[in-house]
């Protein structure tokens, strides 16, 4: 299991499966490394009611007050913080996982601008062969958000759309979140007990 993990809101729709990720890496001890773009801040606000205060020590005491008791270590870095960890080859996270991924961000990180913290993290993450799982959310998708994913695949990053399955019988919007926050975990290789899986109970009874 990864010790840390970058993890990377942006503005994209889907902040429930973000922020259920963050419960579950910290819930699973992980030191999780957060950076949010500013639309992000928005997209929070809208779909959530959380507050995704601007500067960064405030965000860590709000956050860290929300998953009180739960044994991971939260880090909160702003978006232009140069001097974080994760902005240099020389001291990457063991993977970073971008959730939601807007198509924005997906275009610089397959472009490599790495012009703003998050992309700089990927960039890194990439070139230094750690994992980057991207979770994008857009629908439908055009050629050029196709082939940004394509870009970013052939790079070694893993594309994770969030596209619940049913088969588990999901009674409430929570089962669907957790379904792909089980699928990102899994590729993380973190612990969980979120669903069953597949072959191991009878979904029949
Ligand atoms: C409430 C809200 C929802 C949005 N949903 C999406 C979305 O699902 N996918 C997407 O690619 N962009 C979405 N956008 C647009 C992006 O936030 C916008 O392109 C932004 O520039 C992305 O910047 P960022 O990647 O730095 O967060 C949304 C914007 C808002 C305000």
């Amino acid at each position: 299991m990864p010790e840390t993990i970058c993890l990377a809101f942006t503005g994209a729709s889907g902040m429930a499966y973000g922020v259920r990720l963050l419960e579950c890496l910290l819930g699973a001890g992980c030191r999780v490394q957060l950076l949010y773009s500013q639309v992000a801040q928005i997209v929070a606000r809208q779909e959530m009611a959380i507050d995704l205060p601007a500067r960064a020590s405030d965000a860590r005491r709000a956050l860290a007050e929300r998953f009180r008791g739960l044994p991971g270590r939260l880090e909160v870095y702003g978006r232009e913080e140069w001097f974080a960890p994760l902005a240099s080859g020389s001291n990457p996270p063991e993977a970073m996982v971008i959730c939601p991924c807007s198509m924005g961000t997906l275009a610089a990180v397959a472009q490599g601008l790495a012009s703003k913290l998050i992309e700089r993290a990927a960039d890194v993450v990439l070139k230094e062969g750690r994992k980057l799982i991207v979770v994008p959310r857009e629908t439908p998708l055009s050629a050029i958000h196709l082939e940004n994913m394509l870009r970013l695949s052939r790079a070694g990053a893993v594309i994770l759309p969030p596209n619940p399955g049913f088969y588990h019988q999901p009674q409430r919007v929570e089962d669907l979140v957790d379904f792909v926050v089980a699928r990102i975990l899994d590729q993380l290789r973190v612990p969980h007990t979120l669903m069953q899986r597949w072959g191991e109970a009878n979904p029949a009874g």
